[in-house]
């Protein structure tokens, strides 16, 4: 027996319409069709969130150039679709007004006899792609750029000891001459200099791996104080250590850690040039969680308080954004990478780093660093 088939729907029937509509209300993609004359046929709610625009009823059937006339580089795009032979089949329209790329295909729509009708623009917001693409290339550079400085940093560190011994020989030599003595004597120096310099962007460019273990942070203290006075004059600063009494220890690098506050101390010693205090105070504090991360149960954090204070003249007005940012110094024999290394360190410790300054009253600078550290899922 024959089967009843339904009817095949023929060609150029008309499309099933409310269908169709939402079709292209659910697509991801943007969409803007328009006909000949310029009079807009379509334009689905992506596209006008990408724009930034509001739909409004009376919308289609108005000028293109009317509806989008708050995106001049998007009109430009669409009044072209007739008038280019080569439509782009994939190209970028920046937004810079609205901080967004996007990737978009033109194309012409034909009747059946091939006359063009109208034109279709076919669009994505590519701006989070491109974030992330943006991020990997940094992130590459600035590993090949590291690789690079410790190579140079590394072959540059035997010739600077040659220097120094060999000026050092030479100064045996010549006792006598008083004026040979004291050029042997800035070579020295010089070349210390630079050897500190090496060191100091070795230090920087190199991935930290730390080894966590409980450290103590009077331990830390103690040994950031003689490695500061072993680097820069301490004079007649006096450093008041201040820290709270049952201060647990914490998970964290003690070399590293020493790093951090050497590097803040030295800082503050030549912020004062031989005279005023320093003042190292620790104590046991708590933030709050955000309860939507962890769960209404999670206890606060616990975080110990380092606070580096010295009543020197302060930060410049114009460096504070600024002083953490790799080779940012106002010291003619500077390098910049001083608090460049501590927040990298902080960092690598989940902790933070604060600074508090007024020009003529000082600075002081708050480590923040987690009592525990935070499991390795949760990173
Ligand atoms: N305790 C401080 N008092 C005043 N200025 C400071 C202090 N610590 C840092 N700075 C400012 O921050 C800059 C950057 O410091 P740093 O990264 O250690 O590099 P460097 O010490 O080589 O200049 C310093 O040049 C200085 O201007
Ligand atoms: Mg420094």
């Amino acid at each position: 027996m024959p089967r009843t088939e339904p009817p095949a729907p023929r060609a150029g029937a008309a499309p099933d319409d409310r269908f169709f509509r939402q079709i292209v209300r659910s697509m991801r993609n943007g969409v803007i069709a328009f006909k000949r004359d310029g009079t807009l046929a379509l334009m689905n709610d992506e596209a006008y969130r990408m724009f930034g625009l509001t739909r409004s009823d009376a919308d289609m059937g108005r000028a293109f150039a009317e509806v989008l006339r708050e995106r001049p580089a998007v009109i430009r795009v669409l009044a072209g679709a007739f008038e280019l032979s080569h439509l782009p089949n994939r190209a970028e329209l920046r937004l810079p007004d609205l901080n967004r790329v996007v990737g978009y295909t033109l194309s012409q729509v034909k009747d059946e006899r091939g006359d063009t009708i109208g034109a279709v623009m076919f669009f994505k917001d590519l701006t989070r792609v491109e974030q992330l693409e943006e991020r990997e290339r940094l992130r590459d550079r600035l590993a090949a750029l590291g690789e690079m400085a410790a190579g140079i940093a590394h072959e540059l560190k035997n010739p600077l000891a040659g220097i120094e011994v060999m000026a050092g020989l030479l100064r045996r030599q010549v006792p006598d001459s008083t004026q040979a003595q004291a050029l042997l004597a800035d070579i020295m120096s010089e070349a210390k200099l630079a050897n500190a310099i090496v060191v100091e962007m070795l230090e920087f460019v190199r991935p930290i791996r730390l080894q966590v273990e409980r450290t103590d942070l009077a331990h830390v203290v103690h040994q950031s104080i003689t490695l500061a006075e072993s680097k820069v004059k301490r004079g007649h600063v006096e450093v008041r250590v201040d820290l709270a009494n049952g201060l647990p220890p914490i998970d964290g690098d003690l070399n590293q850690l020493s790093q951090v506050f050497s590097n803040l101390l030295t800082n503050a010693f030549e912020a004062l040039e031989g005279k005023g205090h320093v003042t190292i105070r620790a104590a046991l504090s708590a933030i709050e969680v955000d309860p939507a991360m962890v769960g209404p149960e999670a206890a606060p954090t616990q975080v110990v308080v380092v606070d580096v204070i010295d009543d020197g003249p302060g930060i410049l007005a114009e460096g504070t954004d600024k002083i953490f940012d790799p080779f940012f110094t106002t010291k003619p024999q500077g390098t910049g990478l001083g608090l460049a290394i501590v927040r990298k360190i902080v960092d690598a410790h989940d902790g933070r780093i604060d600074v508090n300054s007024a020009s003529g009253q000082g600075t002081c600078f708050r480590v923040t660093l987690p009592v525990v550290s935070a499991p390795a899922w949760f990173k």
